[in-house]
Protein backbone atom coordinates (compact mmCIF):
# COMPACT_ATOMS: atom_id res chain seq x y z
CA UNK A 1 0.00 0.00 0.00
CA UNK A 2 1.39 3.13 -0.50
CA UNK A 3 2.08 5.69 1.98
CA UNK A 4 -0.52 8.79 1.40
CA UNK A 5 0.60 11.46 3.60
CA UNK A 6 -2.97 12.50 4.21
CA UNK A 7 -2.42 14.50 7.96
CA UNK A 8 -0.34 17.53 7.81
CA UNK A 9 0.67 19.07 10.54
CA UNK A 10 -1.92 22.17 10.52
CA UNK A 11 -4.57 19.38 10.88
CA UNK A 12 -4.06 19.41 14.54
CA UNK A 13 -4.77 23.12 14.60
CA UNK A 14 -7.53 22.19 12.37
CA UNK A 15 -9.13 19.93 14.61
CA UNK A 16 -8.87 22.64 17.58
CA UNK A 17 -10.67 25.02 15.39
CA UNK A 18 -13.59 22.24 14.87
CA UNK A 19 -14.45 22.09 18.37
CA UNK A 20 -14.66 25.19 18.59
CA UNK A 21 -17.15 25.85 16.14
CA UNK A 22 -19.11 22.82 17.19
CA UNK A 23 -19.97 24.23 20.44
CA UNK A 24 -21.74 26.91 18.19
CA UNK A 25 -24.09 24.44 16.50
CA UNK A 26 -27.43 23.42 17.78
CA UNK A 27 -27.23 20.63 15.13
CA UNK A 28 -24.49 19.55 13.10
CA UNK A 29 -24.52 18.56 8.86
CA UNK A 30 -21.78 16.00 8.71
CA UNK A 31 -21.45 15.53 4.89
CA UNK A 32 -19.74 12.45 3.72
CA UNK A 33 -18.82 10.78 0.43
CA UNK A 34 -21.61 8.76 -1.13
CA UNK A 35 -18.91 6.92 -2.92
CA UNK A 36 -17.56 5.96 0.55
CA UNK A 37 -20.40 6.73 3.19
CA UNK A 38 -17.99 5.14 6.29
CA UNK A 39 -14.58 6.07 5.24
CA UNK A 40 -15.03 9.52 4.84
CA UNK A 41 -16.56 10.10 7.99
CA UNK A 42 -14.66 11.33 10.88
CA UNK A 43 -14.51 8.78 13.59
CA UNK A 44 -13.48 10.98 16.19
CA UNK A 45 -17.35 13.59 15.25
CA UNK A 46 -19.31 11.90 17.20
CA UNK A 47 -17.03 12.87 20.58
CA UNK A 48 -16.47 16.15 19.15
CA UNK A 49 -20.64 16.20 18.95
CA UNK A 50 -21.44 15.65 22.18
CA UNK A 51 -25.31 15.50 22.53
CA UNK A 52 -26.01 18.29 19.79
CA UNK A 53 -28.73 16.59 16.73
CA UNK A 54 -26.86 15.63 13.76
CA UNK A 55 -27.85 14.61 10.40
CA UNK A 56 -25.99 12.85 8.01
CA UNK A 57 -25.84 13.80 4.28
CA UNK A 58 -24.47 11.31 2.12
CA UNK A 59 -23.15 13.85 -0.68
CA UNK A 60 -22.10 13.40 -4.13
CA UNK A 61 -25.13 10.69 -4.25
CA UNK A 62 -25.02 11.01 -8.51
CA UNK A 63 -21.33 9.79 -8.39
CA UNK A 64 -22.79 6.56 -6.16
CA UNK A 65 -24.38 3.40 -7.53
CA UNK A 66 -28.04 4.69 -6.55
CA UNK A 67 -28.67 0.59 -4.85
CA UNK A 68 -25.78 0.60 -2.56
CA UNK A 69 -26.47 4.16 -1.90
CA UNK A 70 -29.81 2.72 -0.68
CA UNK A 71 -28.56 0.11 1.50
CA UNK A 72 -25.65 2.46 3.44
CA UNK A 73 -28.95 4.49 4.10
CA UNK A 74 -31.11 1.57 5.62
CA UNK A 75 -27.59 0.52 7.79
CA UNK A 76 -27.32 4.44 8.99
CA UNK A 77 -30.93 4.55 9.61
CA UNK A 78 -30.83 1.20 11.24
CA UNK A 79 -28.24 2.93 13.58
CA UNK A 80 -30.91 5.52 14.78
CA UNK A 81 -28.98 8.09 11.93
CA UNK A 82 -30.87 10.69 9.92
CA UNK A 83 -29.62 10.41 6.67
CA UNK A 84 -30.58 12.24 3.68
CA UNK A 85 -29.06 11.08 0.23
CA UNK A 86 -28.12 14.67 -1.51
CA UNK A 87 -26.48 15.44 -5.44
CA UNK A 88 -25.14 18.98 -6.35
CA UNK A 89 -27.66 19.17 -9.00
CA UNK A 90 -30.65 16.72 -7.46
CA UNK A 91 -33.88 18.27 -6.26
CA UNK A 92 -35.50 15.55 -3.79
CA UNK A 93 -32.67 15.29 -1.04
CA UNK A 94 -32.35 18.78 -1.10
CA UNK A 95 -36.14 19.15 0.15
CA UNK A 96 -36.36 16.62 2.43
CA UNK A 97 -33.04 18.54 4.50
CA UNK A 98 -34.49 22.22 4.32
CA UNK A 99 -38.07 19.87 5.54
CA UNK A 100 -36.25 18.80 8.63
CA UNK A 101 -34.05 22.32 9.35
CA UNK A 102 -37.34 24.20 8.92
CA UNK A 103 -39.03 21.73 11.53
CA UNK A 104 -35.78 22.00 14.06
CA UNK A 105 -35.94 25.33 13.65
CA UNK A 106 -39.51 25.59 14.78
CA UNK A 107 -38.19 24.14 18.16
CA UNK A 108 -36.38 26.92 18.88
CA UNK A 109 -38.26 29.98 18.81
CA UNK A 110 -37.11 33.34 19.07
CA UNK A 111 -33.96 32.89 16.81
CA UNK A 112 -32.31 31.27 14.19
CA UNK A 113 -31.37 27.46 13.87
CA UNK A 114 -27.31 27.29 14.11
CA UNK A 115 -26.35 25.01 11.51
CA UNK A 116 -22.53 24.10 11.92
CA UNK A 117 -21.54 21.82 8.38
CA UNK A 118 -18.59 19.59 8.81
CA UNK A 119 -16.89 17.22 6.79
CA UNK A 120 -13.38 15.97 4.90
CA UNK A 121 -11.85 18.20 2.36
CA UNK A 122 -13.84 18.55 -1.38
CA UNK A 123 -16.91 16.37 -0.09
CA UNK A 124 -19.39 19.36 -0.99
CA UNK A 125 -19.48 21.69 2.42
CA UNK A 126 -19.86 25.04 0.40
CA UNK A 127 -21.75 23.51 -2.37
CA UNK A 128 -24.32 21.73 0.80
CA UNK A 129 -24.34 25.50 2.07
CA UNK A 130 -24.86 27.51 -1.29
CA UNK A 131 -27.90 25.07 -2.46
CA UNK A 132 -29.74 25.38 0.98
CA UNK A 133 -29.10 29.53 0.08
CA UNK A 134 -30.35 29.44 -3.46
CA UNK A 135 -33.74 29.84 -3.13
CA UNK A 136 -33.86 32.70 -1.01
CA UNK A 137 -30.91 35.70 -0.54
CA UNK A 138 -28.14 34.70 1.48
CA UNK A 139 -26.07 37.25 3.05
CA UNK A 140 -22.54 36.76 4.62
CA UNK A 141 -20.81 37.96 7.87
CA UNK A 142 -19.52 38.10 10.64
CA UNK A 143 -22.01 37.45 13.94
CA UNK A 144 -22.27 40.95 15.36
CA UNK A 145 -19.61 41.49 18.21
CA UNK A 146 -17.36 39.26 16.10
CA UNK A 147 -15.07 41.03 14.61
CA UNK A 148 -12.84 38.24 12.98
CA UNK A 149 -14.99 35.15 13.70
CA UNK A 150 -16.20 32.61 11.99
CA UNK A 151 -18.11 33.83 8.92
CA UNK A 152 -22.25 32.53 8.82
CA UNK A 153 -24.59 32.66 6.02
CA UNK A 154 -27.91 33.67 7.20
CA UNK A 155 -30.78 32.59 5.25
CA UNK A 156 -34.94 34.80 6.05
CA UNK A 157 -36.31 31.54 6.48
CA UNK A 158 -34.61 31.08 10.31
CA UNK A 159 -31.53 29.61 9.75
CA UNK A 160 -27.64 30.23 10.23
CA UNK A 161 -25.21 28.18 8.45
CA UNK A 162 -21.56 27.82 8.70
CA UNK A 163 -18.94 26.32 6.86
CA UNK A 164 -15.86 24.57 9.09
CA UNK A 165 -12.47 23.48 7.79
CA UNK A 166 -12.19 20.25 6.20
CA UNK A 167 -10.92 17.90 8.14
CA UNK A 168 -9.09 14.49 7.85
CA UNK A 169 -7.70 12.10 10.98
CA UNK A 170 -4.09 10.85 11.96
CA UNK A 171 -5.19 7.00 11.55
CA UNK A 172 -6.83 6.06 8.15
CA UNK A 173 -9.05 2.91 8.26
CA UNK A 174 -9.49 0.64 6.50
CA UNK A 175 -6.05 0.12 5.14
CA UNK A 176 -7.58 1.17 1.66
CA UNK A 177 -8.71 4.54 3.00
CA UNK A 178 -5.94 6.44 1.91
CA UNK A 179 -6.24 5.07 -1.56
CA UNK A 180 -9.57 6.17 -1.30
CA UNK A 181 -9.65 9.46 0.16
CA UNK A 182 -6.84 10.23 -2.32
CA UNK A 183 -9.11 8.86 -5.21
CA UNK A 184 -12.10 10.93 -4.67
CA UNK A 185 -10.30 13.52 -4.30
CA UNK A 186 -9.85 14.72 -0.24
CA UNK A 187 -6.45 14.51 -0.42
CA UNK A 188 -4.30 16.96 -2.39
CA UNK A 189 -2.74 15.79 -5.52
CA UNK A 190 0.54 16.61 -4.30
CA UNK A 191 0.98 14.57 -1.53
CA UNK A 192 0.57 11.33 -3.43
CA UNK A 193 1.93 9.60 -6.24
CA UNK A 194 -1.14 9.38 -8.74
CA UNK A 195 0.66 6.22 -10.39
CA UNK A 196 0.68 4.21 -7.48
CA UNK A 197 -3.25 5.36 -5.74
CA UNK A 198 -4.59 4.93 -9.39
CA UNK A 199 -3.07 1.16 -9.43
CA UNK A 200 -4.50 0.47 -5.89
CA UNK A 201 -7.85 1.46 -6.79
CA UNK A 202 -8.02 -0.50 -9.62
CA UNK A 203 -6.98 -3.45 -7.24
CA UNK A 204 -9.88 -2.30 -4.69
CA UNK A 205 -12.48 -5.18 -4.84
CA UNK A 206 -14.95 -2.50 -6.24
CA UNK A 207 -12.25 -0.95 -8.22
CA UNK A 208 -12.84 -3.20 -11.27
CA UNK A 209 -15.54 -1.32 -12.23
CA UNK A 210 -13.12 1.65 -12.84
CA UNK A 211 -10.76 -0.50 -14.47
CA UNK A 212 -13.59 -1.77 -17.05
CA UNK A 213 -14.78 1.91 -17.32
CA UNK A 214 -11.90 3.09 -18.62
CA UNK A 215 -10.93 0.51 -20.97
CA UNK A 216 -14.26 0.70 -22.51
CA UNK A 217 -13.55 4.81 -22.54
CA UNK A 218 -10.36 3.96 -24.06
CA UNK A 219 -10.97 0.97 -26.02
CA UNK A 220 -8.58 -0.83 -24.28
CA UNK A 221 -8.09 -4.70 -24.65
CA UNK A 222 -9.14 -6.46 -21.14
CA UNK A 223 -6.14 -7.89 -18.66
CA UNK A 224 -3.48 -5.40 -18.94
CA UNK A 225 -1.81 -4.18 -15.42
CA UNK A 226 -2.45 -1.07 -14.12
CA UNK A 227 0.42 0.35 -15.37
CA UNK A 228 0.29 -0.71 -19.06
CA UNK A 229 -3.40 0.43 -18.15
CA UNK A 230 -1.96 3.51 -17.62
CA UNK A 231 0.62 3.60 -19.87
CA UNK A 232 -1.99 2.69 -23.12
CA UNK A 233 -4.20 6.28 -21.88
CA UNK A 234 -1.31 8.37 -21.72
CA UNK A 235 -0.56 7.57 -25.30
CA UNK A 236 -4.28 8.02 -26.29
CA UNK A 237 -4.33 11.36 -24.72
CA UNK A 238 -1.10 12.25 -25.96
CA UNK A 239 1.13 12.46 -22.41
CA UNK A 240 4.41 11.84 -23.61
CA UNK A 241 7.69 13.06 -22.38
CA UNK A 242 11.09 13.12 -23.95
CA UNK A 243 11.76 10.05 -26.28
CA UNK A 244 8.19 9.36 -26.86
CA UNK A 245 7.96 7.83 -23.17
CA UNK A 246 4.49 8.04 -21.60
CA UNK A 247 4.39 10.53 -18.48
CA UNK A 248 2.71 7.71 -16.53
CA UNK A 249 1.87 10.61 -13.63
CA UNK A 250 -0.12 12.86 -15.83
CA UNK A 251 -2.07 9.93 -17.35
CA UNK A 252 -2.41 8.83 -13.93
CA UNK A 253 -4.15 12.26 -12.98
CA UNK A 254 -5.99 12.44 -15.71
CA UNK A 255 -7.62 9.15 -15.54
CA UNK A 256 -7.88 9.77 -11.29
CA UNK A 257 -9.70 13.29 -12.16
CA UNK A 258 -12.06 11.40 -14.84
CA UNK A 259 -13.01 9.42 -11.68
CA UNK A 260 -13.71 11.81 -9.50
CA UNK A 261 -15.52 13.73 -11.89
CA UNK A 262 -17.88 10.85 -12.80
CA UNK A 263 -16.78 10.94 -16.25
CA UNK A 264 -15.91 7.20 -15.77
CA UNK A 265 -18.19 5.88 -14.29
CA UNK A 266 -20.86 5.73 -10.77
CA UNK A 267 -18.82 3.56 -8.53
CA UNK A 268 -19.75 3.14 -4.91
CA UNK A 269 -15.64 1.98 -3.41
CA UNK A 270 -17.11 0.79 -0.22
CA UNK A 271 -19.26 -2.71 -0.55
CA UNK A 272 -22.53 -1.81 1.45
CA UNK A 273 -22.33 -3.80 4.80
CA UNK A 274 -24.52 -7.28 4.37
CA UNK A 275 -22.94 -7.33 0.87
CA UNK A 276 -25.44 -5.28 -0.86
CA UNK A 277 -25.37 -5.19 -4.20
CA UNK A 278 -25.34 -2.38 -6.73
P1 LIG B 1 -15.81 21.50 0.33
O1 LIG B 1 -16.48 22.80 0.66
O2 LIG B 1 -16.24 20.39 1.23
O3 LIG B 1 -14.32 21.57 0.24
O4 LIG B 1 -16.33 21.03 -1.12
P2 LIG B 1 -16.97 21.91 -2.29
O5 LIG B 1 -18.37 22.28 -1.95
O6 LIG B 1 -16.04 23.00 -2.67
O7 LIG B 1 -17.04 20.82 -3.44
C1 LIG B 1 -15.85 20.21 -3.97
C2 LIG B 1 -16.11 19.76 -5.39
O8 LIG B 1 -17.11 18.74 -5.39
C3 LIG B 1 -16.66 20.87 -6.30
O9 LIG B 1 -16.15 20.63 -7.61
C4 LIG B 1 -18.14 20.62 -6.30
O10 LIG B 1 -18.78 21.12 -7.46
C5 LIG B 1 -18.16 19.11 -6.27
N1 LIG B 1 -19.42 18.59 -5.71
C6 LIG B 1 -20.03 18.94 -4.55
N2 LIG B 1 -21.17 18.26 -4.38
C7 LIG B 1 -21.29 17.44 -5.46
C8 LIG B 1 -22.28 16.49 -5.87
O11 LIG B 1 -23.28 16.22 -5.21
N3 LIG B 1 -22.02 15.84 -7.05
C9 LIG B 1 -20.94 16.09 -7.83
N4 LIG B 1 -20.79 15.40 -8.97
N5 LIG B 1 -20.00 17.00 -7.47
C10 LIG B 1 -20.18 17.66 -6.31
P3 LIG B 1 -15.10 21.57 -8.29
O12 LIG B 1 -15.39 23.00 -7.95
O13 LIG B 1 -15.05 21.17 -9.72
O14 LIG B 1 -13.81 21.20 -7.53
P4 LIG B 1 -12.77 20.13 -7.94
O15 LIG B 1 -13.58 18.88 -8.28
O16 LIG B 1 -12.10 20.72 -9.14
O17 LIG B 1 -11.93 19.99 -6.74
Amino acid sequence: MPAVNWFPGHMAKLRRELVRLLRLADVVLEVADARLPAVSRNPLLAELVGSRRRLLLLNKADLAEPAATATWREAFTGLGEEVFVLAEAGRAGYGQLRQALRRLGEELPGRALRAVVVGIPNVGKSTVINRLGERSRTATGARPGITRGPQWVRLPEGLDLLDTPGLLWPRLEPAEAGIMLAATGAIPEDVYDSIEVLVELLKLERGSRVRVAVEERYGLAPGLTGEGLIDSVGRSRGCLGPGGRVNLEAAARIILKEFRRGTLTAVTLEAPPGGGQA
